[in-house]
Formats: structure tokens, sequence, C-alpha cells
């Protein structure tokens, strides 16, 4: 249980006691359901079994409940998001499929199971990941109820900037472009954190508030809390990476310094890391504090992301 003390007034802190567990369990449920309907096994199977495993193969779904609790507290509902929110896991799903690949970074075990290329063979992984995009776009384009279509056509785009080499493919090049060079700038660490992790995070948050019709500066507002707690998202993966056991990742551990990658404890140390990245958790919190109390959920998560053990 989180407690969150908000800057009100005593008797609101006392009222203020929030159970983030229950509440991501909650969420969690919500949007397994709904990427259960999204994705039906229909013909050819094996593609679509392929693209099941992976997307329902648990994870903490923190893409779609950002999403999700973007919306609600701008002042939409979870319906308005949805679709959006598992567009966002589908496609978070097709990068960690990718990300495994023996030309990438050759993992074989993900959410506590074996990577899909393990499963089904490379061929079919790399289409996965491809279905998996390309239905995501075509989910909120014909699945978004509720909201006018100018809004949609707004997420849609943001998205696909997030997730293309302006973003996301953009970091992962970076990042395997750095493999086996310590001596790699902060600069260029931070511009491999921050598009291959943080872009699609960003949108995730801008798009629910976007859905809500939200007015220019909460978008903006929203978008700093968001990079900040992106770039800590990674750096704690990469802390993670080295004191997390396999167990509690469900994916191999101690990756990262076997295929020499560049992370911020690589450059920093362990210490360090930790300590921007409750910086940054902190400075992501700062920007929430207009929203008031009903930002609850969101503060929370930002703790959650420091003090996650997975
Ligand atoms: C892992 O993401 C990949 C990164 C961007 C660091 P998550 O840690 O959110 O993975 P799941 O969705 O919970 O499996
Ligand atoms: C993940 O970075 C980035 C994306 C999947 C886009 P990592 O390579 O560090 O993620 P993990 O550690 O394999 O989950
Ligand atoms: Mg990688
Ligand atoms: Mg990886
Ligand atoms: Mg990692």
């Amino acid at each position: 249980m989180v407690s969150i003390k908000n800057i009100h007034s005593p008797q609101q802190e006392e009222e203020s006691t929030f159970d983030l567990s229950a509440y991501l369990a909650g969420r969690q449920v919500q949007v397994e359901a709904a990427l259960d309907r999204a994705i039906p096994l229909t013909y050819p199977e094996k593609i679509y079994e392929a693209m099941r495993y992976s997307v329902l193969a648990g994870g903490k779904r923190l893409r779609p409940i950002l999403c999700l609790a973007t919306c609600e507290l701008t002042g939409g509902t979870l319906e308005m998001a949805m679709p959006t929110a598992c567009a966002l896991e589908m496609i978070h799903t097709m990068s960690l499929i990718h990300d495994d690949l023996p030309a990438m970074d050759n993992d074989d075990y993900r959410r506590g199971k074996l990577t899909n290329h393990k499963v089904y063979g490379e061929d079919i992984a790399i289409l996965a990941g491809d279905g998996l995009l390309a239905y995501a776009f075509e989910f909120i384009a014909g699945q978004t109820q509720g909201v006018p279509a100018e809004r949609v056509l707004q997420v849609i785009a943001k998205l696909g900037n997030a997730v293309g080499a302006a973003g996301l493919v953009g970091g992962q090049v970076v990042d395997l472009e750095s493999e086996g060079k310590p001596d790699i700038s902060l600069e260029t660490l931070n511009f491999i954190h921050t598009h291959k992790t943080g872009a699609l995070l960003e949108s995730c948050v801008v798009c629910g508030a976007i859905l809500a019709g939200s007015p220019a500066e909460d978008l903006q507002r929203l978008s700093r809390y968001a990079q900040n707690i992106g770039l800590a998202f990674q750096i704690v993966d990469d802390i993670l990476d080295i004191t997390a056991t396999q167990e509690a990742l469900g994916k191999t551990a101690g990756k990262d310094l076997q295929a020499q990658k560049a992370t911020y404890p690589s450059l920093w140390g362990l210490e360090e890391s930790e300590r921007q990245a409750r910086q940054l958790v902190e400075a992501a919190k700062a920007e929430l504090a207009s929203f008031g109390p009903k930002a609850q959920p969101l503060q929370a998560i930002a703790d959650f992301i420091t003090n996650r053990n997975h």
C-alpha cells in the first residue's frame, strides 16, 4: 500500500491513502480482458496464436494503465481510452518481441516465458510484431467511441511519431550502435533512453489527455511528467538488470553487462543511477501539483517506477 500525501489540508491528507497495488491489479484485469477480446484466434491461427502468446503473457501493463489514468484525470472516461490503451500494449509487446530477437538482444525469456521466436521461430516472431503494430493503429481508428474524430487523428499521429524512427525505432538503433562502446557520452545515453523507452511512455500519458480534450497547458505539464518517468523507467530497468534475479524479472538478468550495453549504471554506477531516478520521479510528481488529489494514481505510479522490483 502506498500512501500519498497531498498538499492540501490535513483532513484531505487523512483521506488520501491510496492503495496502488489494488488500483494496478484492478486495471490489469480490465486491460487484459479487453486485449483478450481484441485479438481473436482466427485463420491463419498461427500468427494470431503468436500475437496472443506475447500480448497475454502478463507484464505490468503500465502503458495502458497510464493512458487510462490520464484520460480519467483530465475528465474523460475509461471507455474513451480503452482502445488506445490496448493499442499501446500491442505496440509495446511488438517492441519486446523484436527487442528479444537474435539480431537484437537475443533473449530467451520474457514475462516469465520463452520468448516469441523461441516458441514460434524468428520468421513468425517478426511477423507477430508486424501484425501487432499494424493492428494497434487499426484498433484505435476503428474502435474508439465517444471521442471527436480530430482527437483520434491526433492520437494516431502522436503514437506513430513515438514508435517510428523519430522515437522508439531511433532509440533502438542508437542502443545497438552503442553496444561495446563504454565511452559513449551522456548525451548519447540520454538520446537512447528518451527515444527507445521515453517516447512511448510519454505518448501513453499525452494520448490519454488528448482523448479527454485537455487544454494545451495541461498537455505540456503531463508531457513533462511522462518524460521524467520515462527516463527514470529505463534507468531503473538498467539497474534491475544488475540487481534483480531472473525469477523476479521474468527475463534473463545481467544481459546488459554481457552485451556491453550503454546504460546509466555502466556510466555512473548503481548509487548515482538510483539517485538520478529518484530525482526524476520527484520532478515528475511536481508537474502534477496543479491537478490536486485526483492525480493520486499518477503520483503513485511515479513512485512505483523507482520502488518496483521487476
Ligand atoms: C520492458 O518494459 C522494456 C523497457 C522499455 C524497459 P516493461 O518493464 O514495462 O515490461 P512489461 O510490460 O512489464 O513486461
Ligand atoms: C527495451 O530496452 C526497449 C524496447 C523494447 C523498445 P531493453 O532491451 O533494456 O529492454 P529489456 O531489458 O530487454 O526488457
Ligand atoms: Mg534492447
Ligand atoms: Mg532487451
Ligand atoms: Mg533492459
